[in-house]
Protein backbone atom coordinates (compact mmCIF):
# COMPACT_ATOMS: atom_id res chain seq x y z
CA UNK A 1 0.00 0.00 0.00
CA UNK A 2 1.47 3.53 -0.90
CA UNK A 3 1.11 6.50 2.06
CA UNK A 4 0.34 9.74 1.25
CA UNK A 5 2.97 12.40 0.52
CA UNK A 6 2.51 15.96 1.63
CA UNK A 7 4.14 19.71 0.62
CA UNK A 8 3.02 22.46 2.90
CA UNK A 9 3.20 26.21 1.13
CA UNK A 10 0.91 27.87 3.14
CA UNK A 11 3.31 31.16 4.21
CA UNK A 12 2.09 31.44 7.81
CA UNK A 13 0.24 34.80 7.12
CA UNK A 14 2.32 37.35 9.88
CA UNK A 15 -0.24 38.27 12.69
CA UNK A 16 0.08 41.95 12.83
CA UNK A 17 -0.75 42.03 8.47
CA UNK A 18 -3.59 39.42 9.51
CA UNK A 19 -5.13 42.18 12.36
CA UNK A 20 -4.51 45.12 10.18
CA UNK A 21 -6.65 43.81 7.63
CA UNK A 22 -9.44 42.58 9.83
CA UNK A 23 -9.41 46.55 10.97
CA UNK A 24 -9.43 47.77 7.99
CA UNK A 25 -12.20 45.52 7.08
CA UNK A 26 -14.16 46.88 10.14
CA UNK A 27 -13.63 50.73 9.68
CA UNK A 28 -14.75 50.48 6.14
CA UNK A 29 -18.01 52.58 5.13
CA UNK A 30 -19.54 48.73 4.77
CA UNK A 31 -17.81 47.33 7.20
CA UNK A 32 -17.04 43.88 6.01
CA UNK A 33 -15.19 40.72 7.66
CA UNK A 34 -13.58 38.08 5.36
CA UNK A 35 -15.51 34.73 4.76
CA UNK A 36 -12.29 32.77 5.23
CA UNK A 37 -13.21 33.91 9.18
CA UNK A 38 -16.23 31.13 9.06
CA UNK A 39 -14.17 28.17 9.42
CA UNK A 40 -12.97 27.57 12.73
CA UNK A 41 -13.19 24.60 14.11
CA UNK A 42 -17.06 25.02 14.82
CA UNK A 43 -17.73 27.02 11.54
CA UNK A 44 -16.59 24.27 9.67
CA UNK A 45 -19.13 21.89 11.43
CA UNK A 46 -21.36 24.27 10.90
CA UNK A 47 -20.60 24.45 7.45
CA UNK A 48 -20.54 20.85 7.54
CA UNK A 49 -24.51 20.96 8.89
CA UNK A 50 -25.74 23.40 6.23
CA UNK A 51 -24.77 20.65 3.57
CA UNK A 52 -27.23 18.73 5.13
CA UNK A 53 -30.22 21.06 5.33
CA UNK A 54 -33.17 20.63 2.72
CA UNK A 55 -33.38 24.41 2.42
CA UNK A 56 -29.52 24.14 1.02
CA UNK A 57 -29.96 22.34 -2.63
CA UNK A 58 -26.14 22.92 -3.91
CA UNK A 59 -24.74 19.64 -2.18
CA UNK A 60 -27.46 17.36 -2.95
CA UNK A 61 -27.89 18.80 -6.10
CA UNK A 62 -24.33 18.40 -7.53
CA UNK A 63 -24.09 15.34 -6.28
CA UNK A 64 -26.95 14.32 -8.23
CA UNK A 65 -25.52 15.24 -11.20
CA UNK A 66 -22.11 13.93 -11.20
CA UNK A 67 -23.82 10.17 -10.33
CA UNK A 68 -27.08 10.71 -12.98
CA UNK A 69 -24.22 11.84 -16.11
CA UNK A 70 -21.50 10.26 -14.22
CA UNK A 71 -20.23 8.54 -17.65
CA UNK A 72 -20.32 11.81 -20.11
CA UNK A 73 -18.46 13.47 -17.60
CA UNK A 74 -15.72 11.02 -16.60
CA UNK A 75 -15.13 10.47 -20.73
CA UNK A 76 -15.23 14.21 -20.83
CA UNK A 77 -12.16 14.35 -18.98
CA UNK A 78 -10.16 12.71 -21.60
CA UNK A 79 -7.73 10.34 -20.98
CA UNK A 80 -6.49 8.73 -17.02
CA UNK A 81 -4.14 12.62 -15.46
CA UNK A 82 -3.30 14.34 -12.01
CA UNK A 83 -6.90 14.54 -10.61
CA UNK A 84 -6.00 18.04 -8.16
CA UNK A 85 -8.97 18.74 -5.68
CA UNK A 86 -9.10 22.85 -5.19
CA UNK A 87 -10.07 22.80 -1.37
CA UNK A 88 -10.40 19.30 -0.91
CA UNK A 89 -11.61 19.54 2.02
CA UNK A 90 -12.76 15.99 3.51
CA UNK A 91 -12.14 14.38 0.02
CA UNK A 92 -15.07 13.21 0.14
CA UNK A 93 -16.17 14.08 -3.53
CA UNK A 94 -13.39 13.26 -4.77
CA UNK A 95 -13.25 9.99 -3.52
CA UNK A 96 -16.32 9.63 -5.57
CA UNK A 97 -15.10 10.37 -8.73
CA UNK A 98 -11.97 8.37 -8.30
CA UNK A 99 -13.91 5.29 -8.39
CA UNK A 100 -14.64 6.23 -11.80
CA UNK A 101 -11.84 7.81 -13.16
CA UNK A 102 -8.93 6.47 -13.23
CA UNK A 103 -6.09 8.69 -12.22
CA UNK A 104 -2.39 8.47 -12.09
CA UNK A 105 -1.87 11.01 -9.25
CA UNK A 106 -4.33 12.59 -6.74
CA UNK A 107 -3.31 15.76 -5.67
CA UNK A 108 -5.34 17.33 -2.59
CA UNK A 109 -4.83 20.91 -2.13
CA UNK A 110 -6.52 22.87 1.16
CA UNK A 111 -5.29 25.65 3.53
CA UNK A 112 -4.82 23.28 5.87
CA UNK A 113 -2.18 20.18 5.30
CA UNK A 114 -3.29 19.19 8.87
CA UNK A 115 -6.56 18.88 8.21
CA UNK A 116 -5.79 16.72 5.23
CA UNK A 117 -4.00 14.28 7.06
CA UNK A 118 -6.79 12.03 8.45
CA UNK A 119 -9.22 12.54 4.92
CA UNK A 120 -5.84 11.38 2.72
CA UNK A 121 -5.23 8.19 5.15
CA UNK A 122 -8.84 7.38 4.58
CA UNK A 123 -8.64 8.01 0.78
CA UNK A 124 -5.10 5.66 0.56
CA UNK A 125 -7.45 2.58 2.56
CA UNK A 126 -10.29 2.95 0.12
CA UNK A 127 -7.32 3.09 -3.06
CA UNK A 128 -4.05 1.69 -1.69
CA UNK A 129 -2.31 1.88 -4.99
CA UNK A 130 -3.00 5.24 -6.06
CA UNK A 131 0.54 7.92 -5.33
CA UNK A 132 -1.77 10.71 -3.00
CA UNK A 133 -0.26 14.31 -2.45
CA UNK A 134 -1.47 17.08 0.07
CA UNK A 135 -1.02 20.19 -0.62
CA UNK A 136 -1.35 22.96 1.97
CA UNK A 137 -1.84 25.79 0.44
CA UNK A 138 -4.33 29.36 0.51
CA UNK A 139 -4.66 28.75 -3.38
CA UNK A 140 -7.74 31.73 -3.12
CA UNK A 141 -4.92 33.99 -4.34
CA UNK A 142 -3.34 32.02 -6.98
CA UNK A 143 -2.44 28.23 -7.38
CA UNK A 144 1.64 26.92 -7.29
CA UNK A 145 1.88 23.64 -7.86
CA UNK A 146 4.78 21.89 -6.44
CA UNK A 147 7.28 19.42 -8.97
CA UNK A 148 5.91 16.50 -6.83
CA UNK A 149 2.85 16.94 -9.07
CA UNK A 150 3.31 13.57 -11.52
CA UNK A 151 3.64 14.21 -15.18
CA UNK A 152 0.91 14.19 -17.48
CA UNK A 153 -2.64 15.95 -18.25
CA UNK A 154 -3.93 17.64 -15.26
CA UNK A 155 -7.79 17.41 -14.42
CA UNK A 156 -8.97 20.43 -11.85
CA UNK A 157 -11.41 19.74 -9.88
CA UNK A 158 -13.15 22.53 -8.02
CA UNK A 159 -16.93 21.34 -6.86
CA UNK A 160 -19.64 23.16 -4.19
CA UNK A 161 -19.89 25.94 -6.48
CA UNK A 162 -16.64 27.82 -4.27
CA UNK A 163 -15.58 29.94 -7.33
CA UNK A 164 -19.54 31.60 -6.64
CA UNK A 165 -17.66 33.29 -3.37
CA UNK A 166 -15.17 35.29 -4.92
CA UNK A 167 -16.44 38.85 -7.13
CA UNK A 168 -16.63 38.00 -11.28
CA UNK A 169 -13.40 40.04 -11.52
CA UNK A 170 -11.59 37.12 -8.70
CA UNK A 171 -13.20 34.37 -10.29
CA UNK A 172 -11.58 35.28 -13.57
CA UNK A 173 -8.27 36.24 -12.20
CA UNK A 174 -8.44 32.79 -10.32
CA UNK A 175 -9.63 31.20 -13.32
CA UNK A 176 -6.90 32.19 -15.33
CA UNK A 177 -4.51 30.62 -12.52
CA UNK A 178 -5.97 27.77 -12.52
CA UNK A 179 -5.72 27.27 -16.52
CA UNK A 180 -1.80 28.16 -16.35
CA UNK A 181 -1.18 25.61 -13.46
CA UNK A 182 -3.37 23.09 -15.73
CA UNK A 183 -0.68 23.62 -19.10
CA UNK A 184 2.81 24.38 -16.86
CA UNK A 185 5.14 22.23 -18.24
CA UNK A 186 2.93 19.39 -19.04
CA UNK A 187 1.41 17.82 -22.61
CA UNK A 188 -1.77 19.63 -23.51
CA UNK A 189 -5.50 17.80 -22.27
CA UNK A 190 -5.69 19.70 -19.37
CA UNK A 191 -9.36 20.02 -17.85
CA UNK A 192 -10.96 21.92 -15.60
CA UNK A 193 -14.08 20.14 -13.95
CA UNK A 194 -16.38 22.59 -12.05
CA UNK A 195 -19.82 22.95 -10.45
CA UNK A 196 -21.70 26.23 -10.10
CA UNK A 197 -24.60 27.49 -8.56
CA UNK A 198 -27.28 29.05 -11.01
CA UNK A 199 -29.63 31.65 -11.02
CA UNK A 200 -33.01 31.06 -9.72
CA UNK A 201 -36.08 32.52 -7.65
CA UNK A 202 -34.97 34.81 -5.01
CA UNK A 203 -37.55 32.63 -2.74
CA UNK A 204 -35.57 29.54 -3.14
CA UNK A 205 -32.45 31.30 -2.79
CA UNK A 206 -32.71 33.10 0.62
CA UNK A 207 -34.65 30.03 1.68
CA UNK A 208 -31.31 28.30 0.84
CA UNK A 209 -29.00 31.00 3.17
CA UNK A 210 -31.15 31.23 5.97
CA UNK A 211 -32.82 28.28 6.83
CA UNK A 212 -35.50 27.98 9.22
CA UNK A 213 -33.62 25.88 11.74
CA UNK A 214 -30.92 28.52 11.95
CA UNK A 215 -27.53 26.83 11.00
CA UNK A 216 -26.79 28.96 8.58
CA UNK A 217 -27.48 31.92 10.86
CA UNK A 218 -25.27 30.23 13.69
CA UNK A 219 -22.50 30.08 10.97
CA UNK A 220 -22.71 33.58 10.39
CA UNK A 221 -22.94 34.75 14.05
CA UNK A 222 -20.03 31.92 14.95
CA UNK A 223 -17.78 34.53 13.12
CA UNK A 224 -17.82 37.08 15.53
CA UNK A 225 -16.43 34.00 18.24
CA UNK A 226 -14.11 33.77 16.13
CA UNK A 227 -12.97 37.39 15.30
CA UNK A 228 -13.01 37.59 19.30
CA UNK A 229 -10.17 34.72 19.54
CA UNK A 230 -7.95 36.34 16.78
CA UNK A 231 -8.23 40.03 16.97
CA UNK A 232 -8.81 40.51 20.56
CA UNK A 233 -12.51 41.99 19.77
CA UNK A 234 -15.61 42.15 22.58
CA UNK A 235 -18.22 41.46 19.65
CA UNK A 236 -21.73 40.28 21.89
CA UNK A 237 -23.21 37.55 19.40
CA UNK A 238 -26.52 38.36 21.09
CA UNK A 239 -26.38 41.88 20.02
CA UNK A 240 -26.18 40.85 16.37
CA UNK A 241 -28.88 38.61 13.90
CA UNK A 242 -27.87 37.01 10.57
CA UNK A 243 -29.62 38.61 7.27
CA UNK A 244 -29.50 36.84 3.99
CA UNK A 245 -30.82 38.54 0.82
CA UNK A 246 -30.63 38.19 -3.18
CA UNK A 247 -29.16 41.20 -4.78
CA UNK A 248 -30.66 40.67 -8.20
CA UNK A 249 -28.19 43.74 -9.80
CA UNK A 250 -25.16 42.02 -9.07
CA UNK A 251 -26.65 38.16 -8.92
CA UNK A 252 -25.69 37.90 -5.81
CA UNK A 253 -26.75 36.19 -2.29
CA UNK A 254 -25.22 38.44 0.43
CA UNK A 255 -24.94 37.48 3.99
CA UNK A 256 -25.11 40.38 6.50
CA UNK A 257 -24.50 40.46 10.14
CA UNK A 258 -27.35 43.00 11.33
CA UNK A 259 -26.51 45.22 15.14
CA UNK A 260 -29.78 45.05 17.01
CA UNK A 261 -29.29 48.20 18.58
CA UNK A 262 -26.38 50.73 18.57
CA UNK A 263 -23.27 49.16 19.40
CA UNK A 264 -19.52 49.60 20.04
CA UNK A 265 -17.08 46.94 19.19
CA UNK A 266 -13.66 47.45 20.91
CA UNK A 267 -10.24 45.78 19.99
CA UNK A 268 -6.93 46.49 21.37
CA UNK A 269 -6.29 49.94 20.22
CA UNK A 270 -9.39 50.67 18.04
CA UNK A 271 -12.71 50.75 18.07
CA UNK A 272 -15.81 51.80 15.90
CA UNK A 273 -19.51 52.52 16.78
CA UNK A 274 -22.79 50.87 14.75
CA UNK A 275 -25.72 52.22 14.44
CA UNK A 276 -29.04 50.20 14.81
CA UNK A 277 -29.72 47.70 11.73
CA UNK A 278 -26.22 49.11 10.30
CA UNK A 279 -24.92 45.79 8.49
CA UNK A 280 -21.23 43.90 8.51
CA UNK A 281 -20.92 42.34 4.98
CA UNK A 282 -20.08 38.78 5.60
CA UNK A 283 -20.16 36.77 2.46
CA UNK A 284 -21.04 37.36 -1.20
CA UNK A 285 -22.16 34.20 -2.85
CA UNK A 286 -22.79 34.75 -7.01
CA UNK A 287 -25.11 32.72 -9.26
CA UNK A 288 -24.26 32.66 -12.72
CA UNK A 289 -26.61 31.80 -16.22
CA UNK A 290 -25.12 28.77 -18.30
CA UNK A 291 -24.19 31.37 -20.93
CA UNK A 292 -22.75 33.79 -18.35
CA UNK A 293 -20.40 31.15 -16.78
CA UNK A 294 -19.51 29.75 -19.97
CA UNK A 295 -18.41 33.52 -20.99
CA UNK A 296 -16.43 33.49 -17.94
CA UNK A 297 -14.76 30.07 -18.95
CA UNK A 298 -13.73 31.47 -22.12
CA UNK A 299 -12.39 34.70 -20.96
CA UNK A 300 -9.95 32.51 -19.30
CA UNK A 301 -8.81 30.94 -22.03
CA UNK A 302 -11.14 27.82 -21.60
CA UNK A 303 -12.32 26.23 -24.99
CA UNK A 304 -14.45 22.86 -25.72
CA UNK A 305 -17.20 23.56 -22.71
CA UNK A 306 -19.88 21.03 -21.90
CA UNK A 307 -22.10 21.21 -18.81
CA UNK A 308 -24.76 19.13 -17.34
CA UNK A 309 -27.66 20.45 -14.71
CA UNK A 310 -30.34 18.62 -12.81
CA UNK A 311 -34.28 18.99 -14.32
CA UNK A 312 -34.90 22.02 -12.76
CA UNK A 313 -31.38 24.19 -14.24
CA UNK A 314 -30.41 24.76 -10.25
CA UNK A 315 -27.44 23.92 -10.41
CA UNK A 316 -24.09 23.33 -13.53
CA UNK A 317 -21.25 21.26 -13.58
CA UNK A 318 -18.87 21.68 -16.07
CA UNK A 319 -15.54 20.42 -17.50
CA UNK A 320 -13.60 22.57 -20.04
CA UNK A 321 -10.39 22.02 -21.74
CA UNK A 322 -7.73 24.67 -20.71
C1 LIG B 1 -18.60 27.54 0.49
N1 LIG B 1 -19.62 28.26 -0.29
C2 LIG B 1 -19.72 27.74 -1.66
C3 LIG B 1 -20.93 28.34 0.38
C4 LIG B 1 -21.93 29.14 -0.50
O1 LIG B 1 -23.01 28.61 -0.76
O2 LIG B 1 -21.60 30.24 -0.93
C5 LIG B 1 -20.81 29.00 1.75
C6 LIG B 1 -22.14 29.17 2.45
N2 LIG B 1 -22.53 30.27 3.04
C7 LIG B 1 -23.72 30.08 3.55
N3 LIG B 1 -24.14 28.88 3.27
C8 LIG B 1 -23.14 28.26 2.59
Amino acid sequence: MNSPDFFNSSPLAPAADEQGSIIAGLLADQAQISPAYFYDALGSALFAAICELDEYYPTRTESAIMVQHREAIVQSLGKPGVLIDLGAGNCRKAAQLLAHYQAIQYVAVDVSVDFLKQALADVQLRYPALQILGIGQNFTEGLTLPAQVAAGPRVMFYPGSSLGNFTPDQALGFLRSVREQSTAGVDAGGRLLIGIDLVKPRTILELAYDDPLGVTAAFNLNMLKHLNQVLGSDFDIAQWSHRALFNEAQSRIEMHLVAKRPLRVSWPGGSRDFAFGETIHTESSYKYSIAAFERLLAQAGYHSIRHWTDEKAWFGVFVAQA
